[in-house]
């Protein structure tokens, strides 16, 4: 639970009872709309963000009671900004980047970081030539490449990478997208991937959880939920992604989800979808939907589902 008190006197309650959990090796999209909460859940499983209630757990470990050995713990799990530059200091060279993270685990010696280094350039795909260099002077998908590097330095068990593609150019995408796919086998890392974008999502998500205003709505393996979307919103959200067919995308402009959701500082009672929901009951005004399993690991928070 995350909720963010406002100098107004109202709470914005942007994660509001989000029960997640992510297996080792596994690839997770989080997808929804602007100021569904995607951004807030993130943070708080990185440990960025203190969740007003509620707890991350690792291996059953609690990731914020963990005291002492706090900055032990911080190396399980990363986080990859949209913007690779806000993990990057603009006056360290990418050889000092890399290297500050080994430094402050008290890793080495000398000569052991620098091994680990060229690994981690390796495991990228950048050249050496980059590590005398700043930040500036590589392009955004050389900086998006350090920025995992950085974050793989300590071996973490989980990345929490947040729209790592959206600052980028379109054509240089896939190659960090095809990075990340390589890097979760390879390494048998979990990989949390939030993105707008249902077709990245697609792509290399193995699970994938839909939010709508700081819930989770549905969640289930990502072949599973892109073939049979069990909840309204999760249907809405595949029709409304755009079509390489223009006719097609003309006329998704009057889709179902037209208008902005609701604000998270007073959301809908019942199921918090029912204001914009095409299939709206009753019930939906009154009574909250529970997420509920409904077997093939799919569950649903939908009445009708
Ligand atoms: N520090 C904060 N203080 C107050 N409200 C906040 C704060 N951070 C986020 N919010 C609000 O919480 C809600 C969820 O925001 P969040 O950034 O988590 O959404 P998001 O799904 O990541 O959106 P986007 O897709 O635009 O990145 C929004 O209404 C946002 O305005
Ligand atoms: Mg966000």
């Amino acid at each position: 639970m995350v909720h963010f008190p406002t100098s107004r006197g109202v709470t914005v309650r942007a994660v509001d009872g989000v029960n997640l959990q992510v297996q080792q090796g596994e690839f997770h999209g989080i997808v929804g709309e602007s100021g569904c909460g995607k951004t807030s859940l993130a943070r708080t499983i990185a440990g960025l963000q203190r969740p007003t209630g509620g707890s991350v757990l690792i291996d059953g470990r609690e990731l914020n009671d963990w005291r002492g050995d706090r900055l032990a713990f911080s190396r399980h799990v990363q986080f990859i900004f949209q913007d690779p530059l806000a993990s990057l200091s603009r006056r360290q060279t990418i050889q000092e980047s890399l290297e500050e993270p080994l430094r402050i685990h008290g890793i080495g010696p000398a000569s052991e970081r620098r091994r680990r280094v060229a690994q981690l350039l390796q495991l990228v795909s950048l050249p050496e030539a980059c590590l005398d260099r700043l930040p500036r002077a590589l392009s955004g998908g050389q900086r998006q490449r350090v920025a995992i590097a950085r974050a793989l330095a300590l071996d973490p068990r989980i990345l929490i990478c947040d729209e790592p593609l959206s600052a980028l150019d379109v054509s240089i995408r896939a190659q960090i997208l095809n990075l990340f796919a390589d890097l979760q086998k390879k390494l048998d890392l979990s990989i949390v991937l939030i993105a707008h974008d249902l077709a990245i999502v697609r792509l290399v998500c193995t699970r994938v959880s839909v939010m709508y205003l700081g819930k989770i709505v549905e969640t289930g393996p990502a072949h599973d939920l892109f073939a049979q979307p069990r909840h309204p919103y999760t249907r809405a959200l595949l029709d409304a992604a755009p079509s390489t067919d223009p006719k097609i995308e003309r006329s998704r402009r009057v889709s179902l989800l037209a208008g902005d959701p609701p604000s998270p500082s007073a959301p809908p009672s019942g199921c918090r979808f029912h204001t914009r929901c095409p299939l709206v009951k009753p019930v939906c005004k009154t009574e909250e939907p529970m997420l509920r399993y409904i077997g093939d690991q799919v569950s649903v928070a939908c009445h009708l589902a």
